[in-house]
């Protein structure tokens, strides 16, 4: 898989969340396997995610969204140096107001966006994903937290209960079918019915 290092190294050094290159290793794979061509990506970051999908499947766009205007801003510049905004659509905008207002609908969805949330995007994300659509949804494991490896801090109790709700939610919908990977930080794989 093709990576750009540089856009990686910065992300970390500058505390910014990205993904894992197992993770995004699994979803380029699963994007070509099943020929997804409409790809929205939920948390952009400064577009690590997004650029590697670009130059790794045979997907025909993604749409990406972010609220933080300076990671927005970062992703711009990474997105236009890979030369892929013809690929690469970034939104600056809180998820949910995407999901309620959009008339567009997915083959693939990357749900990567704040972990607490999930729970809360999931009837708006069943409604835009197409028929076998595929979605992924990050940190299932939150880093030991969910399945109690690890105590929970302080900070993280909302959110935690929350992506148990989701866990438990999307293993149990009757539009999706479901599987726990233990790929990265725990990905919840889902296909609609
Ligand atoms: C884990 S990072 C995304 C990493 C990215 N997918 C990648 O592969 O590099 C999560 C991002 O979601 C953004 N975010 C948080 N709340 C959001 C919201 N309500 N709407 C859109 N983006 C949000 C954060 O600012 C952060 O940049």
């Amino acid at each position: 898989m093709k990576i750009d290092e540089n856009i990686k190294h910065s992300g970390i050094e500058h505390k910014v969340p990205i993904s894992m290159d197992d993770t995004l290793s699994f979803i380029c794979k699963t994007i070509n396997e099943n020929a997804c061509k409409s790809v929205l990506e939920i948390g952009t970051a400064i577009g690590f995610g997004s650029i590697t999908i670009a130059e790794n499947t045979t997907c025909e766009f993604i749409d990406s969204l972010e609220i933080d205007e300076t990671r927005y801003a970062e992703a711009q510049k990474n997105v236009a140096a890979h030369k892929l905004t013809n690929k690469i659509n970034l939104h600056l905008i809180d998820a949910m107001d995407y999901l309620k207002t959009t008339t567009k609908t997915y083959d693939f969805i990357y749900l990567d966006g704040p972990k607490g949330q999930y729970i809360n995007y999931l009837p708006y994300i069943i409604k835009i994903l197409n028929k076998n659509g595929i979605l992924v949804a990050d940190n299932l494991n939150f880093h030991g937290m969910v399945t109690g490896e690890i105590p929970i801090s302080k900070g993280c109790r909302a959110m935690i209960k929350g992506l148990k709700k989701y866990i438990s939610t999307i293993t149990t919908h009757p539009k999706l079918t479901t599987q726990i990977l233990p790929i990265g930080d725990g990905l919840g794989y889902s296909i609609k019915k």
